[in-house]
Order: C-alpha cells, then sequence, then structure tokens
C-alpha cells in the first residue's frame, strides 16, 4: 500500500538490489542539487510504497577535495548524511599510486586543496605549479602569483629535484601555465626541471582523474572538462616534438573504477546493513553515455551480478542525439531512474 504523508519511512533493507549515482548532470548541477534529486534519495530512504530502504553509492568522476569535504557539501545539498564509506570520487583510486612515486606535481583544483587530498593519500612529496613558479618566475610570462598562492606556494630547489610522475586531480584553473609546466617536464630529462631530453621519451608519466571531454554545469549547454585538458595536452606534445603522447585516466569509464565501486559497495552494506552477499542488480544512473553508460555496460559483462545502465535527460546527454553507448533504459530525472529499477524489482 502507498504510503500517507506522515508515514514512518520503513526500515527493512533491501539485499537484493542497490543504487550508484554519478554526481555532475544527475543529482547536481553547478553546484545546486537538481530538484527531483532530493525527492529520489527519500525514496530510497523509505519513503516509497514498497516499505523498503535500498543502500547507495556515489561514483562521480569529479574532485578537487577530500572525500570527506565533498561527502559534508554533498549532505547539505541533498539534505540526506552522505558518508565517505558511500562515496567515490575521480581521484579516490589514486591513493593506490602513493607508494609507487616519491616526489610528484599535483595539477588542478582550488588554492592548495589538491596537494592536501594528496597528501592525506600518503604522497610522500607533493609539489605543485605553483612552487615552480615561485621558483622560477620566468617559467610562466603571463601568470604571476597572487600573494596568496606566494604565501602558499613552497620553497624548494628544482635544480636537485627530478619529478617521477604527473597527476592532474581536478579541473585546470590555468590551463597555460599548467600546460606549459607539464610540457616542460615531460620533454625534460627525467623529470629535471631545466633540462632538455634528447629524445623526448624520459619524462614522468601523467595521470588523469578522469578524461570527460565535457561535463554538465550551470550553463545550459555543457562546458569542457578534463579531458579536454588531456586531448589538448596530447596534440601539444606532438606538435612541439613530433611525437606520441601516452596519458592515463581513471575515473569512469575504467573498469578499475567499477572494481573499486563493488568493494566499497560491499564494504558499505556490510558496515551499515549488516549485509554479507553482493546485490544481484546494481542501477547506475548518469548522464553521460561515454563515461557512466559505456563503464556500466562493459563491467556488466565482467561482473557476476547485473549492472544496469539508466541514463538521465538532466545532464550532459540531452534529447535528439543518439547516445553512442546504449543504456538499458533512458528517462527523464533521476527520480524517474529510481523509479524505474524499483518498479523492476516487484
Ligand atoms: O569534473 C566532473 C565531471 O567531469 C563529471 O562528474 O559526477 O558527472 O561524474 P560526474
Ligand atoms: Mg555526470
Amino acid at each position: 500500500t502507498p504510503t500517507t504523508p506522515g508515514t514512518p519511512p520503513a526500515t527493512t533493507v533491501t539485499d537484493k538490489y542497490a543504487f550508484a549515482f554519478d554526481i555532475d548532470g544527475v543529482l547536481i548541477r553547478g553546484g545546486r542539487p537538481i530538484p527531483e534529486a532530493i525527492e529520489a534519495m527519500k525514496m530510497l530512504n523509505g519513503e516509497n510504497e514498497y516499505g523498503i530502504k535500498v543502500p547507495y553509492i556515489f561514483v562521480t568522476n569529479g574532485g578537487g577535495k577530500t572525500e570527506s569535504e565533498r561527502c559534508i557539501q554533498l549532505s547539505q545539498q541533498l539534505e540526506i548524511e552522505v558518508s565517505p564509506g558511500q562515496f567515490i570520487c575521480g581521484h579516490t583510486p589514486m591513493r593506490e599510486m602513493a607508494e609507487r612515486y616519491n616526489t610528484v606535481l599535483v595539477v588542478g583544483g582550488e588554492g592548495e586543496k589538491c596537494r592536501i587530498v594528496a597528501e592525506g593519500y600518503g604522497f610522500k612529496d607533493v609539489v605543485t605549479p605553483g612552487d615552480i613558479i615561485k621558483y622560477n618566475q620566468d617559467t610562466t610570462p603571463f601568470r604571476k602569483l597572487t600573494p596568496e598562492e606566494w604565501k602558499n606556494s613552497r620553497d624548494r630547489n628544482f635544480d636537485e629535484i627530478n619529478i617521477e610522475a604527473i597527476f592532474v586531480f581536478a579541473d585546470s584553473r590555468d590551463w597555460a601555465s599548467d600546460q606549459q609546466i607539464i610540457l616542460d617536464l615531460l620533454m625534460s630529462k627525467n623529470g629535471r626541471l631545466g633540462t632538455r631530453s634528447e629524445t623526448f621519451d624520459e619524462g614522468p608519466p601523467v595521470f588523469f582523474s578522469h578524461n570527460d571531454v565535457v561535463w554538465s554545469t550551470s550553463h545550459d549547454l555543457t562546458r569542457i572538462g578534463m579531458g579536454a585538458l588531456r586531448v589538448s595536452l596530447e596534440a601539444m606534445f606532438k606538435a612541439v616534438t613530433g611525437k606520441e603522447l601516452k596519458t592515463t585516466a581513471f575515473g569512469k569509464p575504467q573498469i578499475g573504477t567499477f572494481e573499486f565501486a563493488t568493494r566499497l559497495l560491499q564494504q558499505w552494506r556490510k558496515d551499515t546493513h549488516r549485509i554479507d552477499a553482493p546485490p544481484e542488480t546494481v542501477y547506475f544512473v548518469g548522464d553521460t553515455p561515454e563515461s557512466d553508460i559505456r563503464g556500466t555496460n562493459e563491467f556488466d559483462r565482467h561482473a557476476d551480478n547485473t549492472w544496469y545502465s539508466i541514463l538521465v535527460r538532466t545532464g550532459v546527454f540531452q534529447e535528439g542525439s543518439k547516445p553512442r553507448f546504449q543504456p538499458r533504459a533512458t528517462v527523464d530525472t533521476v527520480l524517474d531512474a529510481v523509479k524505474h529499477g524499483m518498479e523492476r524489482e516487484y
């Protein structure tokens, strides 16, 4: 029987299925919740006609702050409590790279936030573009550090430092200077600034936290994102050196990210709902065919359980175009996606 307003939410939790949500273009746009998102969350938390609660996690390609900071923000936006135990962002799996490299360059995000994230992951020696500009202000002819940036940037002697890897954690706030610095390192001898390789094949590897060329924010039309920086950097490297640059992207649609999500969901269901077996079906709700739908469909072929892709019309995908990767269902909003999944189960 349908619950009437004022009926207390259900307390029985289903162990059969779960939801995973993309954030930008599904739940949030430009820092504001998509109105239907709040109701969708309420439905999963027991305000539904089935009298059931459904476990869920969040898998975003976004980033730029610590997981706990982002969860506090998401809790306010969606009017629910979101825990880091149910949250993965683009750079979360990069944590596993912390042991592999000593000195790394971390690019992107507001101020010092990404340095703080990287150090929190256990990276031992984190350099930012600001540190490099502070050391040699001629590095970027058209960018001067603000007094705040100057204060936060660290004094290092880059004549004695080899940068072993480059991690783009979040969107660059200054493409020209960040690309100049990345290009300098790619063309260097073993990541030593101020040197030039003769072969251009001894620079550090570059890792991006995701590969979304466009994303959905407050503008009516999509905006360029980190994947666009990646394309641009690869083209520029080719133009300058004549060689191909191979870079690596984390995030969706990478299988590794979905494996990470599987482990997170398993732990979350165990810790909060005492469910010890995997769900039969995970409904993944996304707005970007190239990352959300592609990743879910490919993972579905790998996984022992079903990963069911649902595309919404509130973000990157717009009606009138044909998605490059076909979802199992297309619906208007995240609320319709939740209803679709739940109806399918009963
Ligand atoms: O920069 C973030 C964006 O590219 C995608 O975020 O939540 O849609 O995976 P999301
Ligand atoms: Mg999205």
